[in-house]
């Protein structure tokens, strides 16, 4: 197993791609902090990994506010004494309104959970990451690198990440600790299909047109690429941003609708998931564009 008897905190892992990454780093053999806001089931997360004999601690608490972040780390520390991987995954996705429309509230919301998360997280984790020479792997995005129509506070949060990881990356090799970053194109939660998302139904059905590969990816497709990039099978890999996107940065034109049925059927998994289409349940969706 490759994380056996690691310590990892995942953030935003009661849904979509962060539940996928718990129950990939269980199988993997970590140990496991799962965190995520008061109204997710990161607990119902935790129970399905005890009952497969897996580890795991459910922490819940706004990961944006210093002390319940600083908790967060802590409990790692007391529960399993030690901290050897952070993943940064926790953010939203809630606003669907060009610039000029796009409400002060929904971008202030968005640098909260996407930017502040993420920095509070790796502060406090960090002096436990190099005791250990540990790594973070932060939840980038292909449009973080590629702009986000539609959503631009969004993207640009992403692209503070990916700046921000390349910082870290730096300043904290000589202390043996590496930070990556994994950019995922469209993956199937629920921020691109369902009515929860801001994405409109005419949007959603036109997706998987856009990505070469012809459909969007799967979590546990993601949560596999986190698992190497924990491991210490990546050793050499640091200050990288991890394109998983199907194909959509380098796209031109629309050569996913040219994609047969047969190539579009994402594949099987292993892992048995339950809240991938949760993770905006109860949060205020704003849509200016259907
Ligand atoms: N789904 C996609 O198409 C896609 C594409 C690129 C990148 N991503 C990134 O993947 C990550 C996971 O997204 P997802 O699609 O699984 O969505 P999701 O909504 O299922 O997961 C995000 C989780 O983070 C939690 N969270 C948000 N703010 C928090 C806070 N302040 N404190 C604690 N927890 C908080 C949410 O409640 C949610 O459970 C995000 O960082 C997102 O930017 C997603």
């Amino acid at each position: 197993m490759r994380l056996q008897d690691k310590v990892a905190i995942i953030t935003g892992a009661g849904t979509g791609i962060g539940e996928a990454i718990a129950h990939k780093f269980a199988r993997e053999g970590a140990l496991l902090v799962l965190a995520g806001l008061p109204a997710d089931p990161v607990a119902d997360v935790a129970q399905a990994i005890a009952r497969a004999g897996g580890r795991a601690e459910a922490y819940c608490g706004d990961l944006a506010d210093e002390p319940q972040a600083r908790a967060c780390v802590d409990l790692a520390l007391r529960k399993f004494g030690a901290l050897d991987v952070l993943v940064s995954n926790a953010g939203i996705f809630i606003a669907n309104a060009e610039t000029d429309a796009y409400r002060i509230e929904d971008f202030d919301r968005t640098i909260r959970s996407n930017i502040r998360t993420a920095f509070l997280m790796s502060k406090f984790a960090l002096p436990h990451l190099r005791a250990s020479r540990g790594n973070i792997i932060f939840t980038g995005s292909e449009a973080g690198l590629n702009g986000s129509p539609g959503f631009t506070p969004y993207g640009g949060s992403k692209g503070f990440l990916h700046a921000f990881m390349k910082g870290v990356a730096l300043e904290q090799a000589p202390y043996g600790v590496r930070a990556n970053c994994v950019c995922p194109g469209p993956i199937d939660t629920a921020w691109t299909r369902g009515a929860d998302s801001p994405i409109g139904p005419a949007e959603q059905a036109s997706i998987d047109a856009m990505v070469p590969l012809g459909r969007r990816g799967t979590p546990e497709e993601i949560a596999n690429i986190f698992a190497f990039l924990a491991s210490d099978e990546a050793s050499y890999v640091t200050g990288a941003l991890w394109l998983a996107d199907g194909g959509v940065t380098p796209a031109k034109s629309d050569i996913g609708a040219r994609v047969g049925a047969e190539l579009r059927r994402a594949p099987d998994g292993a892992l048995t998931l339950r809240h991938t289409h949760d993770g905006l349940r109860g949060k205020e969706v704003y849509r200016a564009r259907s």
